[in-house]
């Protein structure tokens, strides 16, 4: 091989390395739309202002325990927690996501982590509270999620 050449090899293996490390980021995306039944749904609840305090309540009895009382992610059952519970107040996590989105989330569950399905136990209508609940908890910010 000629030095030139060697230079050639070297500059490759170096880009593909870049692109090997930010390609997890890249695919860790936003999901904004959820998946079948509960794609595009409309939260009835969402002008409701009862909602908020029923949905407080709701939260205070179903998710401090790892959200923690202040919904940032700081329950007393969070630690140990990989990945940790998400901050629903201090992070972009609830404004980024459509309320049919974070419907479907505390309906079903996140795979693969400690969140569970809520299908079982709350019903549709404290479901939508919740997430009016989680919505009243970034008044600046209107959800406009990535189409
Ligand atoms: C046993 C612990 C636990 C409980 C109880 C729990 N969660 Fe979670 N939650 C988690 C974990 C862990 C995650 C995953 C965070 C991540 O993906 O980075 C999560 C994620 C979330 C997310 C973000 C989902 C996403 O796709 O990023 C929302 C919204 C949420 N929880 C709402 C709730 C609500 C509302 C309740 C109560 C009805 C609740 N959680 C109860 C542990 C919990």
């Amino acid at each position: 091989m000629t030095p030139r050449a060697i230079v050639l090899v070297l500059a490759l293996a170096a880009g593909g390395l870049v692109l090997w490390r930010i390609a997890p980021a890249t695919t860790t995306r936003v999901q904004a739309e959820p998946p079948g039944p509960y794609a595009g749904r409309a939260n009835p609840r969402s002008a409701d202002a009862s909602a908020v305090t029923a949905g407080a309540a709701l939260f205070q009895e179903n998710c401090t325990s790892c959200h923690g009382d202040h919904a940032d992610g700081h329950g007393v059952a969070a630690s140990g927690l990989t990945p940790p519970p998400a901050d629903l107040r201090g992070s972009t996590v609830v404004p980024e996501h459509s309320d049919a989105y974070l419907f479907y989330r505390l309906s079903e569950g996140k795979a693969g982590t400690a969140m569970p399905a809520f299908r079982g136990t709350l019903d549709e209508q404290e479901r939508w509270a919740l997430v009016t609940y989680l919505r009243s908890l970034h008044p600046s910010s209107s959800h406009q999620p990535a189409p």
